[in-house]
C-alpha cells in the first residue's frame, strides 16, 4: 500500500515549498519557529500548516512550535529525499541539456545515470559527467542499471511511445516535460507533467487581473 495514502495532491505539492523556507531558516541558524512565523513567512494560515503537518503526524508541540531542523529532516523523509532513485534523461536538446546541467538531482531524491538520444547530432557529446547514449542501448542500459524514473524532452510525437517501451524496461515514473498529458494513458505510472508555459500563462492572467486597463 502506497505510503501516506489519502493524502491529497495540494498538501503534497506544498511539501517541497516548506522544505525550501526550511532549509532557509536552517542556513540562517534558526533552531525553532511557531507555526504563526511560518505562516507569515509562507504566506500561508498557521491553521493550513498545522492541517498539511497533521496529515503526516504533526510535528508541532504546544508551546514550542517546531524543530526546524527535525521538520526539515522528517520533510525530507517524507518526500525520500535520502533515496537517489536512478533516472535517465531522454532527449539531450536544448531543453534536455539545460536540465541535466542545472538541476541539483541529488538534492531532490535522485541521481541522474543515463542520458539518450536518437539523434547522431548528439550522440556520444558529454553533458555534466555523462555521454548522450544511442537509443538503441536503452534496453541494455536498463536491464544493467534498473533506472525507476525517466525525464521526457522529447517532442509530444514521440513520448507517447518512447513511455511505452520505458514502461516495458520497468521505468515507470516521468518527470515528462513533453506537451504530451502521459498520466492519461499508463494506469500505475507516476507522472509529474511539467509546463513552464502554464506558469507564464498564470503570471499573465495576474498581470491582466492587476492592470487590467493596459493594452
Ligand atoms: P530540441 O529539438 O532541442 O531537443 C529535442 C531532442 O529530442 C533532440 O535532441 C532530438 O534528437 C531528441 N529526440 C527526438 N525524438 C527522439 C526519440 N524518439 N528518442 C530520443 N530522442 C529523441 O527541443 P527542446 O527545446 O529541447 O524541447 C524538447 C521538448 O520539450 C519539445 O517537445 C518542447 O516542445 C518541449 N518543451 C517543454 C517545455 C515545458 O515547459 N514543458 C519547455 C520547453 C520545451
Amino acid at each position: 500500500m502506497p505510503k501516506h495514502e489519502g493524502v491529497s495532491l495540494s498538501v503534497i505539492k506544498r511539501l517541497p515549498r516548506y522544505y525550501r523556507f526550511l532549509g532557509d531558516l536552517l542556513s540562517r541558524d534558526v533552531t525553532r519557529i511557531s507555526s504563526r512565523e511560518l505562516a507569515s513567512l509562507m504566506q500561508l494560515t498557521a491553521s493550513q500548516i498545522r492541517q498539511d503537518l497533521n496529515c503526516f503526524g504533526g510535528f508541532g508541540q504546544q508551546g514550542y512550535g517546531y524543530n526546524v531542523a527535525a521538520l526539515h529532516k522528517e520533510i525530507g523523509n517524507i518526500m525520500g529525499l535520502n533515496k537517489h532513485t536512478p533516472m535517465v534523461l531522454i532527449g539531450a536538446g536544448n531543453l534536455g541539456r539545460t536540465i541535466a546541467r542545472h538541476m541539483d538531482f541529488e538534492s531532490s531524491g535522485f541521481k541522474l545515470v543515463g542520458i539518450f538520444d536518437d539523434s547522431p547530432r548528439v550522440i556520444g557529446q558529454k553533458v555534466s559527467s555523462l555521454t548522450v547514449q544511442d537509443m538503441a542501448g536503452l534496453e541494455a542500459f536498463c536491464k544493467e542499471q534498473s533506472p525507476r524514473a525517466a525525464i521526457l524532452c522529447i517532442p509530444k510525437e514521440v513520448a507517447f511511445e518512447t513511455a511505452q517501451r520505458l514502461m516495458k524496461l520497468g521505468v515507470n515514473c516521468f518527470w515528462n516535460f513533453s506537451h504530451y498529458d502521459l498520466s492519461l494513458d499508463f494506469e500505475g505510472a507516476v507522472v509529474e507533467n511539467v509546463h513552464l508555459g502554464d506558469s507564464l500563462m498564470t503570471l499573465c492572467y495576474q498581470i491582466n487581473a492587476a492592470y487590467p486597463e493596459d493594452e
